[in-house]
């Protein structure tokens, strides 16, 4: 049975990837809820901790918005390594990397009770529409 991880009140999760979305930097915190070291992370496809209850739609509307080089915020079910998962709100930016190519960078902070039970029922009937 998976189980839900909940996050410190002051944890900040931070990743940052490349122009197509693989993990270039992730700090303690996120390595920490995701249950991977850093360097399992780097150079891995961002969708190495993508939730299955996560609707394609709420990952279209991040992608879309970060290519037009606006801000995208919202909330996102992660899976841990062994199969749990956690709720943050992530907030993600169009970014310069330290090599000067385009970039984006995820900040993410604790999600309210509130907000994951919103989210939960709103991404499930996402869900249901995409199969
Ligand atoms: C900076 C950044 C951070 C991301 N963070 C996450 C994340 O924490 N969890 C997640 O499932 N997808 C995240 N994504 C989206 C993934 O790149 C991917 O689109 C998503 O996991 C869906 O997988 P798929 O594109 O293979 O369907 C992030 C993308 C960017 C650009």
């Amino acid at each position: 049975m998976e189980k839900e991880m909940i996050l410190d009140d002051f944890a900040f999760l931070v990743s940052e990837t490349d122009e197509k979305g693989i993990i270039i930097f992730a700090n303690d915190d996120f390595c920490k809820m995701a249950e991977y070291s850093v360097d399992e992370l780097i150079g891995k496809p961002h969708n190495i901790v993508r939730h299955k209850d996560m609707p394609k739609a709420a990952f279209k509307d991040l992608w879309d918005t970060v290519k037009r080089d606006e801000v995208w915020s919202g909330y996102v079910k992660n899976a841990t390594k062994s199969g749990n998962y956690y709720w943050v709100f992530a907030t993600v930016f169009p970014t310069i990397t330290s090599d000067g190519k385009k970039g984006f960078l995820s900040c993410r902070r604790k999600a309210t009770r509130q907000e994951i039970d919103e989210h939960d029922a709103l991404y499930k009937t996402l869900i249901a529409k995409e199969k």
